[in-house]
């Protein structure tokens, strides 16, 4: 245990020097994957010791990670990693983390964390600055996911205080109100579906729509929906705009659903978590105004290149975190807030949770707007490349011109050689992304990589089309 003894100290500095050095030495090639099939590497994994009588000491457990685990890691930092919003992590973010963990801080309570909640308080006043909140608050979460349902329970507790109130914390929902919807796109995430179990309303109570040919909300029909929802006895209560949906990075049009909620008395969400990173960009302008939606989903483990995990829910109006306050005896006392002490745990679902909030801090002052601005650019001009490539070239069907950093395309052949391709790719070290698109098998770069070459991208178009004529 760390410990101000002299040797824990300095058995800390040589454990995280050892881990650090066998985490660079088992980067020896660009592959992304050491290509090993499932069952094989499950059969390697079974050797290792779980809980044995006598602890094998931390010689021999490295060891045993350098053996065994580290080959097969995935390298999220190599070029021909590029399938998911799954980002490999700066330098200096990943020295955070060592930091985060041998501090342990929790994010509940001030006494739990002095400086971490100072730090997070502070972020979160800096973060609604930059996205245009002034006033605004937030908390940082696991995730999307959790922003994402945090936010929809901030919305349905609006909604309830401004249509007559309710008691909803501790009554539930009355029957009535579970004809509550909340709207987002056909291909919104999927978070949104798990608010809705969460919260009692159940997946029906999510309407998809429909969406236009650039992949965002067709916001004409949206209204039409929602004015027939209404007319059928629906309560709607919250729309969600993705800024940067999963597969494509398509963008939906946040001012128009703004003016669609207003006529509504609807919230309205933006789900950044993937084209948040954009505001840092020289491409800020595609995301919109971000600060015409009551809340937004940051994540930072995303284009922000920090390590999981890293999002915040950031809201214009703090009283709707109200949805969370909950008083402990031992945790938030009265007179704590009185005396200047901030127990963020009425601002969040968890209780215990991560001082994620210091990887932002370290790696925001690092590397600047402009440092940041430079790896943005690249990833989302390595994307326009890659578009513009394979967009002029017959083998390549690619339907949709990206607004961020991914572009889903597929060969011009069956669904089975597309998919071969990827799985071949794969036992190679080059994992790229597969989806479906008007029920058709596609492939997928996400291209968050700043490290990663026009040379590159250009090799694997001419990879592919090898494996497309060998497989197909
Ligand atoms: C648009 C969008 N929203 C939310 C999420 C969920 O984020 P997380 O994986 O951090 O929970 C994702 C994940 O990819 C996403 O693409």
């Amino acid at each position: 245990m760390l410990s101000p003894s002299a040797s824990d100290k300095e058995a800390f500095i040589t454990a995280v020097a050892e881990a650090a050095a066998a985490v660079a030495a088992s980067y020896s090639d660009s592959s992304a994957f050491s290509g090993m099939d499932p069952y094989a590497l499950r059969e390697e994994i079974a050797g290792l010791p779980f809980l044995p009588e006598e602890g094998i000491g931390w010689d021999e457990a490295l060891r045993r990670v350098k053996e065994t685990i580290l080959p097969h890691m995935l390298r999220t930092w190599s070029p021909s990693y590029m399938p998911h919003l799954h980002s490999p992590a700066l330098i200096e973010s990943i020295a955070a983390e060592v930091i985060i963990a041998a501090f342990n801080s929790s994010m509940d309570s001030w006494d739990q964390g002095p400086a971490a909640t100072e730090i997070e308080v502070k972020t979160v006043n800096e973060l609604c600055t930059l996205f245009g909140y002034s006033g605004g608050d937030g908390v940082f979460t696991s995730g999307g996911s959790q922003s994402n349902i945090s936010a929809a329970v901030c919305a349905r507790d609006w909604w309830i205080g401004r249509n007559g109130g309710w008691d909803v914390k501790k009554k539930g929902l009355p029957d009535t109100w579970r004809r509550l919807r909340m709207y987002a796109s056909g291909i919104s995430h999927f978070s949104f579906d798990k608010a809705a179990h969460l919260m009692g309303l159940g997946y029906d109570a999510v309407v998809k729509l429909p969406i236009d040919s650039r992949c965002a909300i067709d916001t004409e029909e949206a209204e039409r929906i929602i004015e027939r929802d209404k007319a059928d006895g629906y309560l709607p209560f919250m729309i969600a705009a993705t800024i940067g949906t999963t597969d494509f990075g398509s963008i939906d049009d946040i001012a128009e659903l703004r003016r669609i909620a207003d006529r509504h008395g609807m919230y309205l969400h933006a789900d950044a978590a993937y084209g948040s990173g954009a505001i840092l960009s020289s491409y800020a302008s595609r995301i919109g105004d971000l600060s015409l939606a009551d809340s937004i989903t940051v994540d930072f483990h995303k284009m922000f290149l920090l390590p999981i995990s890293a999002s915040a829910l950031l809201v214009r109006d703090s009283s709707v975190l109200d949805a969370f306050q909950l008083h402990a005896d031992y945790l938030n006392r009265e007179e704590d807030e009185e005396d200047g002490y901030i127990n963020l745990v009425g601002k969040s679902m968890q209780t215990t949770r991560r001082f994620d909030a210091l990887k932002v801090c370290i790696s925001f002052m690092m590397r600047g707007r402009n440092g940041y601005r430079e790896m943005m650019d690249r990833a989302i001009g390595n994307a326009e490349h890659f578009y513009g490539r394979i967009s002029s070239d017959s083998s390549f069907i690619a339907p949709v011109a990206p607004s961020l950093s991914s572009v889903v395309f597929a060969i011009d052949s069956d669904d089975e050689t597309n998919k071969r391709i990827r799985r071949r790719l794969l036992s190679e070290g080059i994992v790229i992304g597969q989806t479906v698109f008007q029920g058709r098998t596609m492939l997928k770069f996400t291209l968050l990589n700043p490290a990663l070459t026009h040379e590159h991208i250009d090799g694997l178009i001419e990879r592919i089309k090898e494996l497309a004529e060998e497989l197909r």
